[in-house]
């Protein structure tokens, strides 16, 4: 890239960090932090409990049916994520991970884009099958069955106490599910270039904080562009304000670690000296 467009960029990103921040860029970086510590812990005590293991992750979608009279349709992570990487839905099928942000359709599914990739009769029912029956496989009325199916689902991969209930990155690890990479099956994925391999210190605002990432960890589901460079500077320590506060409000880490990956009580998984909250 040359120099005017790294100028660009990076006048861009703090743009953005600015606005997202609602303005509270610099005060974050100004020696009141303390003040703003004590907050921070307030703060973390106020995390959500994760609600019901068999309902995290799943997202509801109903501005559209509501209008059309249908009942809302709720799209499980769990049953798409034991079969597909992150990568197919959020980078080779170009779904959000905003909810509500993809402007899903009737039309544009039916003409085989988004849910219409897969729910075409072939791969998944389809989104074209006339009979209630499989329309109501989506536009659900309530839960029960699919929450059932959960359950008996979560049994048979390794348990943790938040989230979901279940340790996904070692049902990865471990081979109990194999999600594919690709929907059209011609993906290898790029290797992950040396510098890469080892973990990552992070440090924006807590240079003391313990917490490290691991690109290696992240590699097996995710696209490069799915963090880069809308959520994380591909600088290292170049993303601005990035705290634990705006983890928690379900920016930068937090982007996934509040929704669908295991989830912000978990603070032991992130930071190995802090012991995990226990609330669910
Ligand atoms: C089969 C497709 C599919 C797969 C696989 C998938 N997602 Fe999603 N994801 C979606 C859809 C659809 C939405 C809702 C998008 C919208 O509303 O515009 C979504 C939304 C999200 C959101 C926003 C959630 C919210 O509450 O705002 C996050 C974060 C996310 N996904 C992360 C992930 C991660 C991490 C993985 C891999 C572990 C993953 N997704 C796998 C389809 C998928
Ligand atoms: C694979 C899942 C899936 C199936 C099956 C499905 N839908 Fe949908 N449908 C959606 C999603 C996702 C939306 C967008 C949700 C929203 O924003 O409210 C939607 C929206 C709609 C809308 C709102 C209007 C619009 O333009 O989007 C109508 C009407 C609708 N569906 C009818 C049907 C009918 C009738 C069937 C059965 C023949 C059906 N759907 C089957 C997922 C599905
Ligand atoms: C990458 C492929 C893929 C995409 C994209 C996809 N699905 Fe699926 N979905 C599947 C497969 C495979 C199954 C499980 C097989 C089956 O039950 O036919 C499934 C199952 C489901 C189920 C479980 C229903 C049941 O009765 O067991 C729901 C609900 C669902 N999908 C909704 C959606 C919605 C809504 C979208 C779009 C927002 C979507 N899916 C996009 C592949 C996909
Ligand atoms: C998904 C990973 C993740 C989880 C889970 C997590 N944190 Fe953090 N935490 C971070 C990151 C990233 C930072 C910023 C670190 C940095 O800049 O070096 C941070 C920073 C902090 C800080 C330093 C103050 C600050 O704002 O920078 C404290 C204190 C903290 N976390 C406590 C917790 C507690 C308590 C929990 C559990 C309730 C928790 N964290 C869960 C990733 C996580
Ligand atoms: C899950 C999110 C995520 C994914 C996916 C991801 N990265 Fe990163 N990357 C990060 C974070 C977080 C940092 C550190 C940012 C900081 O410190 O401000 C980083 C930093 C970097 C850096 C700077 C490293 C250094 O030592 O200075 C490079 C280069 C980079 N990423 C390249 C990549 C490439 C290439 C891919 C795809 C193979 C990728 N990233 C995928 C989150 C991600
Ligand atoms: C784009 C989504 C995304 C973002 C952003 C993201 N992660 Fe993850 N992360 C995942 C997924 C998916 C997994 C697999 C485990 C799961 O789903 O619970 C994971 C796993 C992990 C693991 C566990 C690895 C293991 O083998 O047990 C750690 C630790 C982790 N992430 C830390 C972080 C930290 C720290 C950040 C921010 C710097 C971050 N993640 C940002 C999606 C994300």
């Amino acid at each position: 890239m040359d120099t005017t467009g790294k100028s660009i960029l990076l006048t861009g990103l703090l743009l953005s960090a600015y606005a997202l921040t609602g303005g509270s860029f610099f005060l974050l970086a100004s020696p009141a932090w303390g003040v703003e510590r004590e907050e921070l812990g307030r703060t973390i005590q106020s995390i959500p409990p994760n609600g019901p293991p068999e309902h995290y992750g799943n997202i509801i979608l109903r501005k559209k049916s509501k209008k059309a009279g249908m009942s809302p349709v709720i799209f499980p992570h769990w049953v798409h994520r034991t079969r597909y990487t992150c990568r197919v839905c959020h980078f080779e099928l170009q779904f959000s991970t905003r909810r509500d942000e993809t402007g899903i359709s009737r039309p544009a599914y039916l003409a085989g884009r988004y849910c219409g990739a897969c729910h075409n009769g072939t791969i998944a029912f389809s989104v074209k099958d006339e009979q209630p029956r499989h329309c109501d496989r989506c536009h659900l009325k309530n839960t029960t069955e699919l929450d059932d199916r959960f359950n008996a689902f979560a049994e048979k991969l390794p348990a943790s106490s938040f989230g979901n209930g279940i340790d996904w990155a070692a049902a990865l690890n471990d081979g109990i599910i194999r999600p594919a990479t690709s929907l059209a099956g011609d993906y290898t994925p790029m290797p992950l270039p040396d510098n890469l391999m080892k973990p990552l210190k992070l440090g924006t605002t807590s240079p003391n904080s313990d917490v490290t990432f691991s690109h290696e960890e992240h590699y097996a589901e995710l696209d490069c562009s799915n963090c880069h460079p809308d959520i994380f500077n591909i600088k290292k320590k170049g993303t601005e304000a990035f705290s634990m506060e705006k983890n928690i409000y379900g920016r930068y880490c937090g982007t996934c670690h509040m929704r669908v990956a295991f989830p912000m009580n978990d603070c032991n998984h992130c930071h190995p000296k802090i012991k995990s909250s226990s609330s669910r």
